[in-house]
């Protein structure tokens, strides 16, 4: 049985439903402070059974001592965590303790346990401004900006430690660069509960006439259009690298780091005009100043995880959006006319 911390959110509930689909038992653990419950059921409806769920928090010791006698845990996909950049800025403790400590915590857990196989959900912002592009995994890490960059990088550190002082840990460290997209039935996806600050889930309120105008943050960026870029990976090919991260700590210990990106990068009006191909919609824009912590480009060199774990991205931007607007079309519907709507689920 694998257990996948914050499975009840947006990537974990992605690679919960593909574990399940290989055949594995599922146990998913999470606070529901940024999810709820009806991810848990949507995931048994893709799938077709329940995984197991425990309403708990990664932080607390004694709940997590029980999760690991009661259940035969055999490894831990840990996703949980907080990851709004401007919160992080307002309340740096909370995602320190959430993110850092709630990872000690879990690590404690496991190998008190006798479970050293952890895969953990980490981030290309651990880059920081990267001078080189592609960016490699052995580019060094940089000096993240906001505290939500710095507890993923302490996060890191703390694994690797942990694993230079115990030979029996297999640590994958996935370094995800900007997930978007949604399931391929459109029954799982992201469910922003607050503002949205990622150019995706913006984009896609403001399409359903949510929100009136997407926001360009940065015409001025030393970039062919002088709007960011960035490499955006599909979330259903986020969760596939996963499974392979799995089978690869089958056999092997130590901490292995694997970008999870396409190799590809696309500037923010090449995302908003592609999305305007694919669904027929078209997006208002303003223009606005570059959002501080913002860097120019960013994308993945995915050449370690294709040659050691076979993973590649399989889809295309077209293909991320159209399934990001199936998800936001049958879960939040309310941009008329509905044939404009009905027209871009019958594409996909
Ligand atoms: P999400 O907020 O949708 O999912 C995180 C889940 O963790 C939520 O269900 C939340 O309720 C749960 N959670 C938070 N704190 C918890 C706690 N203390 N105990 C138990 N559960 C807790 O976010 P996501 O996009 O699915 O991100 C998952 C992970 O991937 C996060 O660690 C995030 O930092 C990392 N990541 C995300 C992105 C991205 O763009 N989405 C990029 C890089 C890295
Ligand atoms: N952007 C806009 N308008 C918006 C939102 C974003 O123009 O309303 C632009 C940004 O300036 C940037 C691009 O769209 O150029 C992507 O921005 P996101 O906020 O979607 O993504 P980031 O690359 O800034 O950060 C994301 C996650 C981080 C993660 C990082 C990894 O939010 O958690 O990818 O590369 F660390």
């Amino acid at each position: 049985m694998i257990l996948v911390t914050g499975g009840a959110g947006y990537i974990g509930a992605h690679v919960a439903v593909e574990l399940m689909n290989r055949g594995d038992a599922v146990l998913i653990l999470d606070n529901l402070c940024n999810s709820s419950r009806t991810t848990v059921q949507r995931i048994a409806k893709v799938v077709g059974r329940e995984p197991g769920f425990i309403h708990a928090d990664v932080r607390n010791r004694r709940a997590l001592d029980n999760v690991f006698k009661e259940y035969p845990i055999e490894a831990v996909v840990h996703c949980a965590g907080l990851k709004a950049v401007g919160e992080s800025v307002r309340e740096p403790l909370r995602y320190f303790e959430t993110n850092v400590s709630g990872s000690v915590t879990l690590c404690q857990a496991m190998a008190d346990a006798g479970v050293f196989k952890l895969v953990f959900s980490s981030s290309a912002t651990v880059y920081g401004d990267c001078a080189q592009m592609p960016i490699a995994e052995t580019c060094p890490t940089g000096q993240p900006t906001n505290p939500y960059g710095q507890s993923k990088l302490m996060a890191e550190h703390v694994m690797r430690s942990m694993a230079a002082s115990d030979g029996r840990w297999s640590v994958g460290l996935l370094r995800y660069f900007n997930p978007i997209g949604a399931h391929f039935s459109g029954q799982l996806g992201e469910t922003p509960t607050q503002t949205p600050n990622n150019l995706l889930p913006y984009l896609l309120q403001v399409a359903n006439r949510e929100r009136d105008v997407l926001r360009i943050f940065g015409s001025d960026y030393p970039t062919p259009d002088g709007t960011g870029i960035r490499d955006y990976v599909h979330v259903m090919d986020l969760a596939e690298g996963h499974l392979r991260a799995m089978e690869f700590l089958r056999e092997q210990t130590g901490v292995h780091i694997w970008n999870l990106g396409t190799g590809r990068g696309y500037s923010v009006l090449e995302v908003v005009s592609a999305f305007e191909r694919v669904t027929g919609v078209t997006v208002p824009l303003a223009f606005e100043p570059r959002r501080p912590g913002d860097i120019a480009r960013c994308w993945a060199d995915p050449g370690k995880a294709a040659g050691q774990l076979g993973w590649t991205a399989r889809h295309g931007l077209e293909r991320m959006l159209q399934d990001a607007w199936r998800w936001q079309c049958l879960n939040f519907p309310r941009i008329e006319p509905r044939e404009v709507v009905l027209r871009s689920i019958e594409q996909g």
